[in-house]
C-alpha cells in the first residue's frame, strides 16, 4: 500500500504520526512510505532518518495527500486539508468527530474511510490508542505540579520529596485510572506522600497491592475530598466517566480551605474538568490563580513533550497500521474487532453511533460497509 505521512499543521502540534522506526517496519512489510519533508522536525526526527529507513520525502502536503492510499496522522484534518482528501482514501488518525460538526460533514462529503484512534476498543473496553497519551499526561502532571509548587511560580514553596528531617509534600490524586496511576508512580518515585482516590473499590485494592509504601488509597466521596484538600500541596484531577462530562469533585468553596499556593492540576480538563474552577489553558499560558490556589489546566499536555508522545503514540498505532496496509481496511476490520470499532465515517456513511447521535445524522451499522 502507498502510505502518506503529512506534517501536522494544527496550531502548536509538533508530533508526527510515524517515527523512522515505524517507517522502516512498513517498508519491511513491502509498503511504500511517503513523508512530508520536515514533518518529523518538531519531534526531533530529521528527514535523513526517514530516508535511511526507506521512506521517500515529498516537499508539500498536497504531494502527500495526492499520492497516498492511506494517510496516517496525529490530529484530525483541519479545514485547509479537507479539499486534499480523496474519495476512498483511508485516514487513520485522532478525529474526535463528536466535538466538530464541520469535520464530520466534510468527511461524509469526501467519502473517505475514517478510522479514528480514539474509538479503537479492546474487549475489556479499554482504548489502546488513547492510553499512551494518558500515560504521558499522568507522568507529566507531577512534573508540572512539582514545578508550580516552587515559590517563584506562585506555589507553596515545598520540595516534593522533602529532605532529611523535613516532611515531603503531600500529593492527592483523584481518579486511579491510567493518568492517576502514572501520576502516583512519579510522585512516589520523587518521595512525596501520595494518596489516590477512586470510586472503584476493585481499582483501589489493585493499586494498594502494587504501589510502594508511600502511596495510600482512599475512597472518593465528597466528605473525604473536602477533608483531604485542606492539607495537600498538589491535587491532580484524573477522573473519567466514559462518554460524560467530568463531575466537579473539588468545588469553589473548597479553595478557601486550601493552603495558599496549593497547586491544582486538572488533567481531566479535556472532559470539562473535575474542579469547579477549571478553565482550559494552553502551554503558552498554562496557569491562573483563584483564591490563592494555582490552577494548571492544559488540555493537550502531551504536546509539550512531542518526542516522547510521538514515540509512545506510534508504538500503539503501528501494529494496526501494518494490518490495514497489509490486508486493506475492509479485511483488516473484518478480522480485527478492536480496529473495526475505529471505523467512524465510511464512504459517506456514519457508522459510529455516538457520532450520528451527536449531530442527529443517519446511522448505519458498520456491517453495512464491510
Ligand atoms: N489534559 C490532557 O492532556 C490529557 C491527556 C490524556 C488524558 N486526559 C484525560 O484524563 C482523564 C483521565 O483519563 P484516564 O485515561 O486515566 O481514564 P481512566 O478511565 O483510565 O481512569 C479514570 C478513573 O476515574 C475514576 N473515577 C470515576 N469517577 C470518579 C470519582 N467520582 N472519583 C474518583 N475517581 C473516579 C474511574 O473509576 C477510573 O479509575 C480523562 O478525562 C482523559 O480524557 C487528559
Amino acid at each position: 500500500m502507498i502510505i502518506g505521512v503529512p506534517k501536522e499543521i494544527k496550531n502548536n502540534e509538533n508530533r508526527i504520526a510515524l517515527t523512522p522506526a515505524g517507517a522502516a517496519e512498513l517498508v519491511k512489510h513491502g509498503h511504500e512510505v511517503y513523508v512530508q519533508a520536515g514533518g518529523g522536525m518538531g519531534s526531533g526526527f530529521q528527514d535523513e532518518a526517514y530516508i535511511g529507513a526507506g521512506a521517500k520525502m515529498l516537499p508539500t502536503i498536497e504531494d502527500v495527500y495526492g499520492i497516498a492510499e492511506m494517510i496516517i496522522k496525529v490530529k484530525e484534518p483541519i479545514e485547509e486539508e479537507y479539499k486534499l482528501i480523496k474519495e476512498g482514501q483511508i485516514l487513520y488518525t485522532y478525529f474526535h468527530f463528536a466535538s466538530c460538526e464541520p469535520l464530520t460533514h466534510a468527511m461524509i462529503a469526501n467519502k473517505s474511510i475514517c478510522l479514528a484512534y480514539e474509538t479503537v476498543e479492546l474487549p475489556d473496553r479499554s482504548l489502546p490508542l488513547l492510553v499512551p497519551m494518558s500515560e504521558v499526561a499522568g507522568r507529566m502532571s507531577i512534573q508540572e505540579g512539582a514545578k508550580y509548587l516552587e515559590k517563584t511560580y506562585g506555589g507553596y514553596g515545598v520540595l516534593l520529596g522533602g529532605v532529611a528531617g523535613v516532611l515531603p509534600a503531600k500529593v492527592l490524586i483523584i481518579g486511579g485510572g491510567i493518568v492517576g496511576t502514572e501520576a502516583a508512580k512519579m510522585a512516589a518515585g520523587l518521595g512525596a506522600d501520595v494518596t489516590i482516590m477512586d470510586v472503584s473499590l476493585k481499582r483501589l485494592r489493585y493499586l494498594d497491592d502494587i504501589m510502594p509504601a508511600n502511596v495510600k488509597t482512599m475512597m472518593s466521596n465528597e466528605f473525604n475530598i473536602r477533608e483531604m484538600v485542606k492539607s495537600h500541596d498538589v491535587i491532580i484531577g484524573a477522573v473519567l466517566i466514559p462518554g460524560a462530562k467530568a463531575p466537579h469533585l473539588v468545588t469553589r468553596d473548597m479553595l478557601s480551605t486550601m493552603k495558599p499556593g496549593t497547586v491544582l492540576v486538572d488533567v481531566a480538563v479535556d472532559q470539562g474538568g473535575c474542579f469547579e474552577t477549571t478553565k482550559a489553558t494552553t502551554h503558552a499560558d498554562p496557569t491562573y490563580v483563584i483564591d490563592h490556589v494555582l490552577h494548571y489546566c492544559v488540555a493537550n499536555m502531551p504536546g509539550a513533550v512531542p518526542r516522547t508522545s510521538t514515540i509512545a503514540l506510534t508504538n500503539a498505532t503501528l501494529p494496526y497500521a501494518i494490518e490495514i496496509a497489509g490486508k486493506g481496511w475492509k479485511q483488516a476490520c473484518i478480522d480485527n474487532e478492536p480496529l473495526r470499532k475505529g471505523l467512524n465515517v465510511v464512504d459517506g456513511k456514519v457508522v459510529y453511533k455516538g457520532v450520528a447521535e451527536a449531530f442527529d445524522l443517519p446511522y448505519e451499522s458498520v456491517e453495512t460497509v464491510l
